[in-house]
């Protein structure tokens, strides 16, 4: 490629929201130069890039983010302009059996990342940016009204939650303290495809496939607020380009629905889909033990990313989520292909058979 007029280096590129984020910019701004860098973890996969992986203007490096030799020996080669920071473990259940792997990647390596950048700008920050992607969980959990805003207090609950805030405080400590700009972005549940089959929608989805039981924690009375992938990845393209550094940007869909309700819709759409009889998937759902900690509610309010940069959601959820089955039920062999060797052993420890 010629020159690229920017060059940007995106952390967790190949794991579910980032092999997004890095098709988008990838193929929305080819004069940009994308280098992803990502260590593969169970959640990454550069299957999810192989529409992507021969573009003149994509790079994938296969490294960790707390190397900080490696990341800064990165920053020498391609003196990057922008850092999308998206590398995280990103499982509550997971973190709640080991808390410590959330400390190292999301603490240690973001606080890594960040001095990185730091020391290869120099003080020099025209035109740079660090872009922190994070949570709507570090506000802790809602009762039955009200919502997020960008001044919410803190209050996470969950090692992982408690990670991101960390990581956050982080962020903003850097700007406050030596100036770096940066902008942060707390978002709330995404759904759509390459979505990891640990988490609730995909991991219904593959048992109702494979008619196994439907794991609900508790009641399957909490609260979630669902956004369609495309949207928050778009929403992350509007901010990194017309985001005010130093600014934080809730973004979310006003989409709550309990546990129970959306895997009922996921069982009738899917019924529909796969030429069963209504009700057939609903006698699959399966009460099982709460989480421990589990909070009873998430609510986005992302007035703010509507009414400065003019930001919207595009999709209706019915649609979003039937297009997701679509991607499943078109995509079997990538389905199979993650649930194969390690995945086993994580259901069988999580939910026992
Ligand atoms: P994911 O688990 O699907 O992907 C994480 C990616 O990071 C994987 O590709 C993994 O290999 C990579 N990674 C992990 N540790 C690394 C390390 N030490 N060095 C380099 N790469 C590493 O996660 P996701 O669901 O796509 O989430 C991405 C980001 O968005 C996270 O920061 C998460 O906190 C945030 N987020 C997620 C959601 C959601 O609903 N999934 C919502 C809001 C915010
Ligand atoms: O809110 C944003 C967060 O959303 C992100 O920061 C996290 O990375 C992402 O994993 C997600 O966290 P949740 O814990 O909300 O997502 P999960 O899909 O794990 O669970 C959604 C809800 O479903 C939650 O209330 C727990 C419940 N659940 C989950 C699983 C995996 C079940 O009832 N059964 C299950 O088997």
């Amino acid at each position: 490629m010629s020159a690229p007029s920017r060059v940007i280096l995106i952390t967790g590129g190949a794991g579910f929201i980032g092999s997004h984020l890095t098709r988008l910019f990838v193929t929305r701004h080819p004069h940009y130069k994308i280098v992803n860098l990502d260590n593969l973890t169970y959640a990454g996969n550069l299957e999810n890039l192989k529409d992507i992986e021969g573009s003149p203007n994509y790079t994938f490096v296969k490294g960790d983010i707390t190397d900080m030799a490696m990341v800064r020996s990165l920053f020498e080669t391609h003196h990057f302009d922008g850092v999308l920071h998206c590398a995280a473990e990103s499982h509550v259940d997971r973190s709640i059996t080991d808390p410590l792997a959330f400390v190292r990647t999301n603490v240690l390596g973001t606080v890594s990342m960040l001095q990185v950048a730091k020391d290869a700008w120099k003080d020099h920050y025209e035109g740079k940016l660090f872009y922190h992607i994070s949570t709507d969980e570090v506000y802790g959990s809602l009762g039955e009204t009200g919502f997020f805003t960008e001044t919410t207090p803190y209050d996470p609950r969950s090692p992982y939650s408690a990670s991101k805030a960390s990581s956050d405080h982080f962020v903003r400590a850097f700007h406050h303290t030596y100036q770096l700009p940066v902008i942060v972005s707390n978002c709330s549940n995404n759904y759509g495809p390459f979505h990891f089959p640990e988490k609730l929608i995909p991991l219904c989805i593959y048992n109702i496939i494979h008619q196994k039981p439907l794991p609900i924690y508790g009641q399957g009375l909490n609260v979630r607020d669902w956004l369609f992938v495309e949207d928050h990845v778009n929403a992350i393209d509007l901010i990194f380009h017309k985001g005010k550094p130093g600014d934080t940007y809730n973004i979310g869909g006003h989409n709550e629905w309990k546990n129970i309700d959306i895997i009922r819709e996921l069982c009738r759409q899917m019924d529909a889909k796969l030429g069963r009889a209504p009700g057939t998937s609903e006698k699959l759902i399966t009460f099982v033990k709460d989480r421990a900690g589990h909070d009873l509610r998430y609510a986005i309010d992302a007035t703010k990313l509507t009414r400065e940069l003019g930001w919207k959601p595009s999709l209706q959820f019915e649609e979003g989520l039937s297009r997701t089955i679509d991607w499943y039920l078109s995509n079997e062999q990538w389905l199979s292909e993650v649930t194969s060797g390690n995945y086993r052993t994580y259901y069988e420890k999580q939910y026992g058979h």
